[in-house]
């Protein structure tokens, strides 16, 4: 059956498992989108945001899924993809505690019977992962913005190499985002002699994390089109778009952000511009490995080298790409599908 859906770009049989539940005694409203668990149960960060109305947290939910389907068959582990969101009420009703609601979450999550393993995404905390706990067995309490640091570190290397046969010494690095994973990287491109600029709206983060780099600021406003050898998306998503892919001066895009092309067809269009863009669920994979690996009980040198292969990937990647004339994107979503054995690609 093919039913085409909202905005999704998913059509309705697209999505293994959508769940849509309001809880009486909390007011808790969420839903959990099950994308694929042909590979293993399902990873997925928890998301807690304000949604005009609950078709935008659906179509939001399910296209997050799919990525995160994406994101662990080309890491290479067993697990699949899922997302959940939790509509957060306005105003928050007295009754309510964000204890109770989390509550109300887990009820949910043991529900679900281990197909789905919850994580943090914007909005949530490890605090909300330890009240989860209390309710649902195997929670994976666990901040992965470090191992997702030193994940994109690794990609970005490996662009470099397949981009000017070297390392990323001396190249232009400048990232956008100074918070968890934006600063970790920042330290590291720094160490490996990069020179950093960096972004935030939060001025006071950007300078200081510069300052720990010396590196330099660059204005908010000015950071699409700002010249530099690698531009690094680490705070939003949806950054190139048909309109605006034109005005990057970059050689290399690759980041933490997700879901960072607004359509597919930007794939396209930076490729036709020369510019390397390194899938965002190749490149950002570090900490979905590191919430497998602590329940898989990997040892330490297993769950790094693991995470250090996003490097050997996106050289993968982008070596292919060179030599087929295919995007970045078509190849990662190629490689994601044989693994998963039925296509699987980003919602457009
Ligand atoms: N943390 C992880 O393990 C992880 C894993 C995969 C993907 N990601 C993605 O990577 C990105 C960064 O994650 P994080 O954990 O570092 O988030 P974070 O909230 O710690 O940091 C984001 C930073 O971006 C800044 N920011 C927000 N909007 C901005 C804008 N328009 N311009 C410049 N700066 C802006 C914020 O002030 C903040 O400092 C997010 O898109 C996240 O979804 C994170």
């Amino acid at each position: 059956m093919t039913l085409a859906t909202s905005d999704s770009g998913l059509a309705f049989d697209e999505t293994e498992e959508l769940v849509v539940v309001h809880d009486r005694s909390t007011g808790l409203g969420a839903a959990v989108a099950i994308d694929d668990t042909t590979l293993g149960p399902a990873i997925g960060g928890i998301r807690w945001r304000r949604y005009p109305d609950v078709d935008s947290a659906i179509t939001e939910v399910r296209r997050l899924a799919r990525v995160m389907t994406l994101k662990s068959a080309v890491a290479g582990i067993p697990s699949g993809g899922a997302k959940s969101v939790i509509f957060r009420p306005d105003p928050t009703p007295e009754v309510a505690t964000r204890r109770s609601v989390m509550e109300a979450f887990g009820h949910l999550v043991k529900r679900l019977g281990g197909c789905y393993v919850p994580g943090l995404d914007m909005g949530t905390v490890l605090d909300d992962l330890r009240v989860l706990s209390t309710q649902a067995p195997d929670i994976c309490v666990l901040e992965p913005s470090a191992q997702t640091a030193i994940g994109v570190f690794a990609g970005i290397t490996a662009a470099a190499e397949v981009r000017w046969g070297g390392d990323v010494a001396g190249r232009h690095v400048l990232i956008q985002g100074a918070g968890h994973v934006g600063s970790e990287l920042a330290v590291r491109l720094a160490q490996a002699g990069a020179t950093v600029a960096v972004a935030d709206v939060d001025h006071e983060r950007a300078q200081s994390v510069a300052k720990a780099v010396d590196g330099v600021v660059v204005p908010v406003g000015e950071v699409i089109g700002h010249p530099c050898d690698v531009f690094a998306p680490c705070a939003v998503g949806r950054l190139v778009d048909r309109d605006n892919v034109g005005t990057f001066a970059c050689e290399v895009i690759a980041g933490a952000a997700n879901d960072v092309l607004t359509h597919r067809q930007a794939a396209d269009l930076l490729r036709d511009r020369g510019i390397d863009y390194v899938p965002d669920f190749l490149i950002n994979s570090g900490g979905v490995i590191a919430i497998h690996a602590q329940r898989a009980r990997w040892d330490s040198d297993t769950t790094a080298e693991a995470i250090a292969g996003v490097g050997a990937r996106v050289r993968q990647v982008l070596r292919q790409a060179r030599a087929s004339g295919s995007t970045p994107l078509d190849i990662a979503e190629r490689i994601a599908s044989e693994r998963v054995g039925h296509h699987v690609s980003v919602p457009d």
